[in-house]
């Protein structure tokens, strides 16, 4: 194998490694407390059934919302106000942590 290759496959492991969607680690880290609020300390028991539950959720999904909500992209008041100072490092590692808890939402694969 030539040194130039070697090296180019290194970095592309390397690369790969930092770029996952996960963040951090494949759990992420906890959200801020406040979040917890609205959408519950699980991402499950949201504060009533008007706030959603994150729990679950696709982490590609979350990040992509919370960088909507932080650009003005998707507009709602309270979510904004939010996001406004969340890093793409912290959004990443949000949007792990909701996916790795399980949720309670229910879908049509229970029903056989
Ligand atoms: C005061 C209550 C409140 C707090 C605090 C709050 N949220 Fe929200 N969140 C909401 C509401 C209400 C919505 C729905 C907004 C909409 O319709 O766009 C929402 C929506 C979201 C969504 C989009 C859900 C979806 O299915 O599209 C995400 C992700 C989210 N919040 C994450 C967070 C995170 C992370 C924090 C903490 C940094 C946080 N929220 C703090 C009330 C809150």
């Amino acid at each position: 194998m030539r040194p130039v290759f070697i090296v180019v496959l290194l970095a592309g492991l390397l690369g790969a490694e930092v770029a996952t969607a996960a963040g951090e680690s494949p759990a992420g880290k906890e959200p801020p407390a406040v979040c917890a609020t609205c959408h519950g300390a699980d991402g499950n028991k949201t504060l009533d059934g008007s706030y959603p539950k994150l729990a679950g959720q696709y982490a590609d999904y979350t990040v992509k919302v919370l960088q909507d909500y932080r650009s003005g992209a998707r507009a709602n008041v309270v979510m904004q106000a939010q996001a406004a100072n969340l890093k793409d490092e912290e959004i990443r590692n949000i949007a792990a942590w909701y996916a790795s808890k399980s949720s309670d939402l229910k879908d049509l694969r229970e029903f056989k």
